[in-house]
């Protein structure tokens, strides 16, 4: 990649991080971007904090090695762990999910109740309710661990999934939560059951997109990062995009576009040793 215009790197365990890059190209499209999806060692919702520490640390020097000028943490889990350890191992701006999000959860709840969604790891963590209590909300946060492999299999309007989230979410908004007026969706897999949550959730919920409101923090710091110099023509030329994947690049190929909405090209192999 030529360094011409800075380079976002963003980084999730594996595909679902590419709706926050498919929401970046549309808010921040005069960037260079290096994706790393860690498709090896997914999932990554259900494991320790050291675990994913671990890796999220490596993938950010590997993003820094190709030269990333910015960190995105795409990965809903990744954040809610790790975001202060690779923000102390990092030597570019860092940008997480969580604060985006619970940013855009209290600027649309009338009411300040929230429900959060996401995986084991995140709502383990508490990253988001802690988030959003800074904020003033009261906060329900809910695993939904089986959307994850549902989504994957491409069964976004199946029965099944509906059948799913009808008992996810009727948990969630049960008990002192039946009137929260807010759902965030905390996981990067989400955004792509928007249209089946729409129709699950109470109909009196505003569903915030963790990705977008990310896409919009970005957007904001992305601007200090232009240098004065650049052209028009090199500001509003199509985005770069290049792909890291730790397993099968056919498979990342294949399932990414699903998950970005565009064919997927230039996907190259690495293997970060431990
Ligand atoms: N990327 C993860 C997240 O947003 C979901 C997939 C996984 O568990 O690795 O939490």
């Amino acid at each position: 990649m030529s360094p011409r215009r800075p380079i976002i790197g963003v980084f999730d365990s594996g595909f679902g991080g590419l709706t926050v890059l498919k929401a970046l190209l549309e808010l921040v499209p005069d960037a260079e971007y290096a994706y790393f999806g860690d498709t090896a060692r997914l999932p990554y919702g259900s494991k320790s904090v050291e675990t994913v520490a671990r890796y999220a640390v490596e993938a950010s020097h590997f993003l820094e090695s190709q030269g990333a000028k910015m960190l995105v943490i795409a990965c809903n889990t990744a954040t809610a762990l790790a975001l202060d350890r690779i923000c102390a191992a990092a030597h570019v701006p860092v940008v997480g999910v969580v604060n985006p999000g619970a940013e855009a959860a209290s600027s649309a709840t009338r009411n300040r109740k929230v429900v959060v969604i996401g995986t084991e790891a995140t709502v383990s963590s508490h990253a988001y309710r802690k988030a959003l209590e800074e904020r003033g909300l009261q906060a329900r946060e809910k695993a939904c661990p089986l959307l994850v492999p549902l989504v994957e299999e491409g069964w976004v309007e199946h029965s099944v999934t509906e059948q799913v989230a009808r008992i996810y979410l009727g948990e969630a908004f049960a008990d002192g939560f039946h009137d929260a007026d807010t759902m965030v969706l905390g996981c990067t897999h989400y955004p792509l059951l928007k249209p089946l949550l729409r129709r699950v959730a109470p109909d009196h919920v505003s569903i915030v997109d963790s990705a977008e409101s990310t896409a919009r923090a970005v957007s904001a710091h992305f601007q200090e990062l232009l240098p004065d110099s650049n052209s028009v023509e090199e500001r509003r030329s199509a985005p770069r995009l290049k792909f890291f994947a730790t397993d099968s690049t056919e498979k990342f190929r294949r399932l990414g576009q699903r998950f970005l909405g565009l064919p997927i090209e230039n996907v190259e192999h690495v293997d970060l040793k431990e």
